[in-house]
């Protein structure tokens, strides 16, 4: 009886202290503000754990074809470089002042298995700034993200500009895209 009276008295005050703590203000919010070590690294293994056992719920990916790489760069090109850059292009500023910082994603897509890629990005982040694009692109739009991903490794900066012109060229022929939106 003692002890339980105890341990409950015990929760109590670390509960009273949890609270105080957070309507004092004292937990800096600042994103310039650096992670303390061991928050930076429950957060970086619960990200890898929590990503690593949902990769079963994700079917295989499709092969990869000229038409869904190219898809997929258009994809990677308006919404990714902002944040990641791309081989020859700087982070945005938008990525320059993110904490976590976007990982570089030619160095990261190398040994990853696609199907970890297509998790997170159809179900991206919460609270790192990394988006859910699965709110705003179907299964087939993400998949094709993903083979440019695979892609990037061997994207070098003269590539990816080519690739941009190709783009932009086709799009100023008036050629319509399909976006798979
Ligand atoms: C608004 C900024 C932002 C945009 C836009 C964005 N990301 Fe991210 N992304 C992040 C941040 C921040 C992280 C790091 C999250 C972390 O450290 O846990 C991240 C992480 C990732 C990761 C790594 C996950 C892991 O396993 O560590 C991948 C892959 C990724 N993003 C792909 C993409 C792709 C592809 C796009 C475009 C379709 C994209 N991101 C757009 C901010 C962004």
């Amino acid at each position: 009886m003692k002890f339980i009276a105890g341990f409950i008295a015990a929760l109590a005050v670390l509960a009273a202290g949890g609270l105080i703590y957070i309507y004092s203000g004292t937990y800096n919010v600042a994103a310039s503000n650096p992670h303390s070590p061991i928050l930076g690294w429950v957060l970086v293994t619960a990200r890898d754990k929590s990503i690593a056992a949902r990769t079963d719920e994700v079917g295989p990916p499709p092969p990869p074809s000229p038409s869904s790489i190219k898809e997929g760069f258009e994809h990677f090109d308006e919404m990714c470089v902002a944040c990641h850059g791309a081989p020859g292009v700087e982070r945005g500023e938008v990525g320059k002042g993110l904490n976590p910082k976007p990982p570089d994603l030619v160095r990261l897509s190398k040994g990853i298995d696609p199907r970890q890629l297509f998790w997170v990005v159809k179900n991206g982040i919460r609270m790192t700034g990394m988006p859910s694009f699965g709110a705003t692109h179907n299964d087939h739009a993400i998949w094709n993200i993903v083979a440019f991903l695979k892609e990037l490794p061997a994207t070098t900066a003269q590539k990816y500009q080519d690739m941009k012109k190709e783009l932009a060229a086709s799009q100023s022929s008036g050629h319509e895209h399909d976006h798979n939106h």
